[in-house]
């Protein structure tokens, strides 16, 4: 279903002489509108950055470059782990997943979000995500 994150192939235009593109579209390989891009970059190797989860937002997030390894946890408790490491790979995040993120130097990290940029949005204190788990 869309409530579990999982990856998703993305089609790859082209071949090796010319070159690729990849193509994501609103309400077509993308579950929602699209209401924010951001990228992230020189994140350095021994950084583990995300540590939160999101209340509302969903998120299909690229390694346009690099090698991006995610590991989740869901509300139902399962952690999973998750390698981006092709630019045709996307990973679908729906809300309420904890994230912990891990780049390769060179890694350069996409991301399409349903929804702009909330603070209140965030859940960052795995205690606090946890109380929901064990509520659900
Ligand atoms: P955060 O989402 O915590 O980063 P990460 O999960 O990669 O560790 O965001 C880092 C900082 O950037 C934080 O201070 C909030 C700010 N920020 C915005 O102002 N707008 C945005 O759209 C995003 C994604 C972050």
């Amino acid at each position: 279903t869309i409530n579990i994150p999982k990856l998703v192939e993305f089609a790859s235009i082209g071949d090796s002489s010319l070159g690729f593109i990849t193509i994501a579209e609103a309400h077509k390989n993308v579950p929602f509108e699209i209401k924010r891009v951001y990228w992230t970059y020189f994140t350095p190797h021994n950084v583990i950055r995300g540590g939160h989860a999101h209340k509302n937002l969903e998120q299909i997030i690229f390694a346009v470059c690099g090698r991006i390894e995610f590991n989740i946890e869901t509300i139902d408790g399962e952690k999973n782990s998750f390698v981006l490491d092709s630019p045709d790979k996307g990973l679908y995040i729906p809300r309420l997943v904890w994230r912990d993120i891990k780049f390769s130097h060179n890694a350069v990290l996409l991301c399409l979000a349903s929804e702009v940029y909330l603070e209140e949005d965030y859940i960052r204190h795995y205690e606090d995500f946890k109380i929901l788990v064990h509520e659900k």
